[in-house]
């Protein structure tokens, strides 16, 4: 079978020829027919990443089939059609995740491969209205946006809620989710045409944060969110206080504008703001969102599908986030 291995930093992934795997007790083999790419590869490419040890196959995401079952597994999932939850090792706190927890793709080979061997625990069935590039957009952005959103966000039907960033693959989920949960959603982007396509998933409006006078123009429009959800921080993360109306919750998944250079706790304690981390999701969070995409027949936004073989090109386009959603690679 064929993978696509980081060998390096800083350098392409390579495509090589692998042995079959074998499942040992508890695990499973799926064949991958698509796999979907997240942030957290582009940060590993470039060294960017806490415990980088290759040689190891990129990819957190995939849907495929149940092709081997090892020792003790449910043989009832043999040819099942499945996703997979890349949260490994959870624990037993659905405050926050073990010590040892770690994600599929680094340090356990991923996904960018035409077999990945995962624990049984983590399968779970493909919606049914998802083909199979759709089910693999789905998993990591999905358990992210879900924990930030409903978990941590405590969203409640009828809140405003802001996503910034909302061409990036959480963001564009939370979008969905916020807005099948009866929220008025408003967005952020540095593209009009990202802020169009959310209007078209429902969002209420948008403002171009390339724009020196964002903020002004979301209070203009008299937007006063009781949740905010953030992946970006860096200095507009003071703007995020500002905004947020009193009593409300801001929720970080991510800081891809890295550390905010200041931080106003008065404003914070005068407004009784809860400012909140938010990181993947417990299997219990998985399942639910599981369960709300398959009652609101929710489909994760692709935008563009690359082949294995078109794989660091893929990834080289995430340099600049033209994207809105998910990148996808067919690998079967
Ligand atoms: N904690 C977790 O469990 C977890 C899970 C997944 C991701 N993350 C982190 O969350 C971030 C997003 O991940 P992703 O996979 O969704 O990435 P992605 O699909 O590559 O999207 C990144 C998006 O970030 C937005 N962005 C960039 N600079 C911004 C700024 N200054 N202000 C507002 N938005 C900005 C852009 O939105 P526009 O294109 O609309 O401008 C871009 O499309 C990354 O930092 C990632 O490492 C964390």
């Amino acid at each position: 079978m064929r993978a696509l291995v980081l060998s390096e930093v800083k350098a392409p992934l390579k495509l090589e020829e692998r042995p079959p795997i074998h499942p040992a007790e508890g695990e499973v083999v799926v064949s991958v027919q698509a796999a979907a790419l997240n942030r957290r590869d582009f940060w590993i490419t470039q060294g960017l990443y806490p415990g980088i040890q290759p040689p190891v196959v990129l990819g957190s995401d995939a849907s495929g089939v149940v092709s081997k079952v090892g020792a003790g597994v449910n043989e009832s999932w043999l040819q099942q059609e499945v996703i997979i939850n890349p949260g490994m090792n959870w624990g037993d706190s659905e405050e926050f995740q073990a010590s040892d927890f770690n994600i599929l793709g680094l340090p356990r080979d991923g996904t960018f491969s035409g077999e990945v061997l995962v624990p049984e625990s983590n399968l779970y069935k493909k919606p049914k209205h998802l083909n199979w590039n759709e089910a693999a957009g789905l998993p990591l952005a999905g358990i992210t946006a879900w924990r930030a959103g409903v978990t941590q966000g405590r969203l409640a039907k009828g809140e405003t809620v802001l996503i910034t960033g909302i061409g990036g693959g959480v963001a564009t989920l939370a979008l969905q989710f916020c807005v099948a949960h009866g929220a008025q959603v408003w967005v952020t982007s540095s593209s009009d045409q990202k802020i169009q396509k959310a209007i078209d998933l429902g969002a209420e409006g948008g403002v171009n944060y390339t724009r020196e006078n964002w903020v002004q123009e979301l209070i203009q429009k008299k937007v006063s969110p009781q949740l905010i959800i953030d992946s970006a921080g860096g200095n507009s993360y003071a703007s995020l206080i500002d905004l947020a109306s009193p009593g409300g919750r801001i929720v970080n998944y991510g800081a891809t504008q890295g550390p905010p250079k200041k931080l106003d706790l008065f404003k914070v304690f005068w407004k009784q703001l809860t400012l909140q981390g938010s990181t993947m999701g417990s299997p219990n969070d998985f399942q639910s969102m599981l369960n709300f995409v398959n009652e609101h027949q929710l489909t994760p936004v692709i935008d563009q599908v690359y082949s294995l073989e078109e794989g660091n090109e893929a990834l080289a386009s995430m340099k600049n986030s033209p994207q809105f959603g998910k990148l996808v690679l067919v690998v079967s």
